[in-house]
Formats: structure tokens, C-alpha cells, sequence
């Protein structure tokens, strides 16, 4: 049954439409500093339990839209789905994060994998589209998400979180063929995992680079770039102002906003090491820009915060001739479980009072 959406500014700001005042969500909004999500976590047993049931995934998606005035939700689930699909094993080791229990090693391990079924193998998460989408009601819309094809190959070659990426960086410089198989493969697996969110309902779709800015810049230009803008031309998602918008956050991505804004994605998600007027002029009004205030901020006092969000608010219109349009509030990367969610209501309501037109 097609709903009407009540608060579409979100998805006017990526299609750099007027709206009435700038649209914010928060990367992690759903998480371990909200009470009644390590209630419900208790509950359900562990973070994969709540991502594998499409109930549960949903109720947490929905908890930071009960507390705060956010203008979209975002999917509860997490990048590693698509290698956990593939076979490699996911489980979360406290205190350690995400751990592969069979990493990718070799050309040969690389050579077996496939793009899983999306209604099987990842069918738990368009189940959760699919109630989360009808849960929302149309209220604000809903942003799948997946992780880059070259972040998922650092956690699937890694075996985990890294620190250095001494083991995928080796592959780029030893076996760069093996590694290009590999991120083809989940360039593959990427396109047909949004599609189907798409098609279960996800209403944008958003692409986490977080580990492109561990590239020098020629190694970007060769191991994320071209299959993040392979992603951007070849995912299917409608003409015009039915398009389903496309965001490509990256972490550390200030030196290549350029490229990305000629890649293809509607909006460019940026960190909070480069100004946003910056990152607005180097985009020069191709793309719309989401961000980027430094999580940390959430640590400051209220005043501070405002302070914060006013001035990144100010950065992004002046370095975008004067208009505030094409400006989708963040932070420049996740939230932390001991953050106050008082804090977050300072963030939220800042950018709605300061930025009404
Ligand atoms: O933004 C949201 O609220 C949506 C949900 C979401 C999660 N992970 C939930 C989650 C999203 C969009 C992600 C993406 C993700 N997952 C990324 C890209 C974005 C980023 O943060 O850079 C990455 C690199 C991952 C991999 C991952 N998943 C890590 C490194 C961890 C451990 C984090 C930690 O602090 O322990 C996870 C687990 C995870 N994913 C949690 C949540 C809420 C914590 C789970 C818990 O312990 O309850």
C-alpha cells in the first residue's frame, strides 16, 4: 500500500530541494547510550540476535524516533552481513568487535566466494525493511544501508577490526589481482543487497567507505573509488523525483570530495576533518552533503553543542553560495555507547531552531 511521507525533508535535501529547515539523523543513532536499547539487547541475548530478527531489529530502529525529532531512520543491522552471508562467519567478541571465524587468506579462498541470495541467505534484513518500513508509517523515511566493497574486504581479510590493515595492504601490494577479484565480487553482492532494500521498501540507501581514508590516494583511486562508482551507475533506482537518493559516506575522504561528487551518488557524506563550506566548495553544488560534526561534540555541554551545530550549520552555507539547501545534518562518523541522550535532543533541536528558513 503506497504511504504518503510526512516529514520528507531528508529526501528533498539530498535532491537539493527548499525545505523548511535542514534535516538531521545521527550515524548509530540506534545504540548501546540509549537505556531501553541495552534493555532490549538483554533481552534478545546479543547484538546479532537483534539484528537477525526482523521484530527486534525494528523496535530499536524505532527507539531513537520516540526520544528525539530525527528526520530519517536508519535500518538496524550492520555492514558484515554480507560477508557473514558469504560464509565467513560473524560473531562479536566483546570488549573486540566484530571477529570472521574463516578470513580471506589467499587468491583461492577469494576465487570460491559468491554474491549470496538476498531473499535467503540475507532475507532477515528485507524482512526488517519490510516491518520497519510498515511500523514508520510513513513518519520519516527509512535509509538502508551497506558497507563499501573495500571496507568489507579489509574486515574480511583482517579477520576484524585492524589498526594498521597490514594484511589487506600486503594483498593490494602482492596480489593486487586477487584482491581486485575480491572486491568485484562484493562490488556484486553491494548493488543486489541495496536493490533488494530498495525493493523491500528502503527509501535512500547509504554506502559506509569507513576504512578508504586508511588509502594513500593513489591506492584509492585503484581499490575504492572505481567500485564505489560502479555502485553509483549501475545500482538501479528509478529517474526523477522517484529516484532513491544515494549517500557515500567515507571517513577521511577530504582529498578525494572531487571524485566522489562525479561519482554518481546523490550526496557525499563527510567526516569533521575538513570544514564543511570546504567540502561544499570542492563539490561545487554537485552533490548534496551530509555531516559533519565531530562526535566527540556530544561530550561538550549543551552551550557547547549549540555552539558546535551553528557553526557547521554557518560553514556549510557559506561555502555553498549563501544557501543553506543540499545540507543533510550528521556527525562526521558513529556514536558512542557513553554518550548522553540528552545531549543528543541539545544536537537535534539545534539544527531544527537555527536552520528554519
Ligand atoms: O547507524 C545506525 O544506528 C544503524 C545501525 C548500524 C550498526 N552498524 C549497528 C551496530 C550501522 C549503519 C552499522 C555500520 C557498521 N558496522 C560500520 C560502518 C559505520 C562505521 O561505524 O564506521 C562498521 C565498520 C561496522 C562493523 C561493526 N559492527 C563494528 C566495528 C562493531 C563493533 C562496535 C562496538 O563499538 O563494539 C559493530 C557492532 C554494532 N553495529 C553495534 C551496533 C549498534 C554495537 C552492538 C552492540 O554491542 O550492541
Amino acid at each position: 500500500m503506497p504511504q504518503t511521507l510526512r516529514n520528507d525533508r531528508f529526501l528533498r535535501a539530498l535532491r537539493r530541494e527548499s525545505v523548511d529547515c535542514t534535516p538531521v539523523w545521527l550515524m548509530r543513532q540506534a545504540g548501546r547510550y540509549l537505556p531501553e536499547y541495552r534493555a532490549t539487547r538483554a533481552r534478545a541475548g546479543s547484538f546479532l540476535a537483534m539484528a537477525k530478527n526482523p521484530e527486534i531489529a525494528c523496535e530499536v530502529t524505532l527507539q531513537p524516533l520516540e526520544r528525539f525529532d530525527l528526520d530519517a531512520a536508519i535500518l538496524f543491522s550492520d555492514i558484515l552481513t554480507i560477508p557473514d552471508a558469504m560464509g565467513l562467519g560473524l560473531h562479536f567478541v566483546d570488549g573486540e568487535g566484530p571477529k570472521f571465524e574463516r578470513p580471506l587468506r589467499d587468491a583461492a579462498a577469494i576465487a570460491k566466494l559468491g554474491v549470496p541470495d538476498m531473499e535467503t541467505e540475507l532475507g532477515y534484513v528485507m524482512d526488517a525493511v519490510r516491518v520497519i518500513r510498515r511500523e514508520l508509517d510513513g513518519r520519516v523515511p527509512l535509509i538502508g544501508f551497506s558497507g563499501s566493497p573495500w571496507t568489507l574486504a579489509c574486515y574480511m581479510v583482517e579477520g576484524g577490526g585492524s589498526k594498521d590493515f597490514a594484511r589487506i595492504k600486503a594483498m593490494a601490494y602482492n596480489d593486487p589481482k586477487a584482491l581486485h577479484a575480491l572486491l568485484s565480487v562484493n562490488t556484486d553482492a553491494v548493488i543486489a543487497y541495496l536493490a533488494a532494500q530498495r525493493a523491500a521498501g528502503a527509501q535512500a540507501l547509504q554506502v559506509f567507505d569507513t576504512w578508504g581514508g586508511v588509502l594513500s590516494p593513489a591506492m584509492y583511486r585503484e581499490f575504492s573509488l572505481p567500485y564505489l562508482t560502479r555502485i553509483a551507475r549501475e545500482l538501479e533506482r528509478g529517474e526523477g523525483a522517484g529516484r532513491t537518493p544515494l549517500i557515500v559516506f567515507g571517513k577521511g575522504n577530504a582529498a578525494w570530495l572531487g571524485d566522489l561528487a562525479e561519482s554518481g551518488a546523490e550526496g557525499v557524506g563527510v567526516d569533521w576533518l575538513i570544514e564543511l563550506g570546504d567540502a561544499a566548495r570542492r563539490t561545487g553544488g554537485k552533490v548534496a552533503l551530509q555531516g559533519n560534526l565531530d562526535p566527540a561534540t556530544l561530550y561538550g555541554s549543551p552551550e557547547a553543542i549549540r555552539r558546535e551545530v551553528r557553526r557547521a550549520l554557518d560553514s556549510y552555507r557559506d561555502g555553498n553560495g549563501g544557501s543553506r539547501e543540499g545540507h543533510v545534518f550528521n556527525l562526521g562518523h558513529g556514536m558512542s555507547p557513553d554518550m548522553d541522550p540528552e545531549h543528543v535532543r541539545v544536537l537535534v533541536d539545534e539544527v531544527h531552531a537555527y536552520s528554519r528558513r
